[in-house]
């Protein structure tokens, strides 16, 4: 009688489990290219150690360009598109537009893909292993990443501008968006914590320098040792200093790990939307969560990845095994 019912109860949640999650995961596959490309992790892996070998900071701008391929109409590797005479691509949004980077690693990545697996892998897979990869080899956690996905044949410059949060929206806003997609304040405030590493340039914080909202006053919530600092890399108020840069993590600036959030508990967080995350009890406890258990942070922030990578799909016979990622074929 009792190890009957403990079978049904065991199995249950089983049940229900396997009812909620192909919408979401089983389209992916752990396994997608074991037989068709089985080198290809190696391949990616080795490709983005080079490019870090060269540029430090490609590990952040790699990660950050899979996000925005990700929050923008899904992951299908329309942020790389170059615009055409047809549609308005996403390189020129005002979230990507001096920003982003790494299309040159992207190409060398598919380049070396296409070699020994020619017409098999997505530009898609191709950017969210790129991005686990950096991950990876900043110092950060490992995990598994599912893959098959395809790639989109249009790309929008203007869903771009609407998807992407802005730096200087308020924690309402930007939680908003991420519930819009199907992620979570949790999601937000973990993966808030990619700005571990890489750099921000002056136009995205410097309405925190001086004359934070209209008060006359920098922002309370900037540390004033940081705030000085930050200054003197963005001196002038008539723009021409808007390109110079800041590192988003100070402490450990190309190391992926937690100390993200420790500049959070020390006003040091670069931008108004890092800091705001101290500003609400939810997302405060969160942080200092974080902040205390760096392998909680590294077990959430893979978790939260995969969530990411998954948003829109294009799956099977959907889209298209891009040859350059540059160009629909
Ligand atoms: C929560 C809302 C977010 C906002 C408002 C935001 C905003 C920004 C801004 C303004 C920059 C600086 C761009 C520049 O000046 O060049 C930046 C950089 C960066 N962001 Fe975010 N971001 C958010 C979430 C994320 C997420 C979810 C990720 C990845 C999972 C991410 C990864 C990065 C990385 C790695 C950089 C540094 C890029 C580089 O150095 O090239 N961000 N972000
Ligand atoms: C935040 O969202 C509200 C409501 O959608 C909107 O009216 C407001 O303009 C947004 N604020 C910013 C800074 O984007
Ligand atoms: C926090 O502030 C202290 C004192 O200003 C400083 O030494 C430290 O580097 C800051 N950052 C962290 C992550 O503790
Ligand atoms: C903090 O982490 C613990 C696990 O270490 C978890 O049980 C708890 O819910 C977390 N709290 C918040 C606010 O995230």
């Amino acid at each position: 009688m009792d190890s009957k019912y403990s079978i049904q109860f065991s199995i249950l949640p089983l049940f229900f489990l396997l009812l909620l999650s192909p919408s979401v995961y089983c389209q992916l596959d752990y396994y997608y290219y074991d037989n068709t490309c089985p080198d290809l992790t190696r391949i990616v892996r080795y490709s983005v150690y080079s490019a870090l070998w060269t540029d430090a900071r490609m590990a952040a701008s790699l990660l950050r360009l899979h996000f925005h391929d990700c929050f923008v109409d899904g992951c299908e590797g329309s942020v790389l598109l170059d615009d055409t005479s047809k549609f308005k691509g996403e390189k020129n949004a005002f979230p990507n537009r001096n920003s982003a980077r790494g299309f040159e690693v992207i190409d060398d990545i598919k380049a070396n893909v296409e070699k020994a697996c020619p017409s098999t892998v997505s530009c898609t897979d191709i950017l969210t292993l790129a991005a686990r990869e950096a991950v990876y080899l900043t110092g950060g956690t490992y995990w598994s990443v599912p893959l098959g996905r395809r790639d989109g044949k249009t790309a929008s410059e203007k869903s771009a501008n609407e998807q992407l949060p802005a730096p200087v929206e308020p924690l309402q806003n930007i939680t908003a968006r991420f519930i819009s997609k199907g992620l979570n304040a949790k999601d937000l405030v973990v993966l808030s914590g990619a700005h571990t590493i890489g750099f921000a340039s002056c136009a995205n914080f410097k309405n925190r320098l001086v004359n934070f909202k209209g008060s006359g006053k920098p922002d309370p919530t900037l540390d004033s040792s940081l705030l000085q600092n930050l200054q003197s890399i963005c001196p002038k108020g008539d723009g021409s200093s808007d390109p110079n840069l800041a590192p988003l993590d100070p402490v450990t600036t190309n190391q992926f790990d937690n100390v993200y959030y420790k500049n959070l508990m020390n006003n040091s967080g670069l931008l108004q939307s890092d800091q705001i995350l101290m500003g609400d009890s939810n997302t405060a406890s969160m942080v200092i969560n974080y902040s205390n258990y760096p392998y909680l942070f590294y077990q959430d922030f893979g978790a939260s990845m995969i969530k990411l990578g998954s948003l829109g799909v294009l799956t099977g016979q959907n889209g298209e095994i891009r040859k350059n990622c540059r160009v629909v074929n």
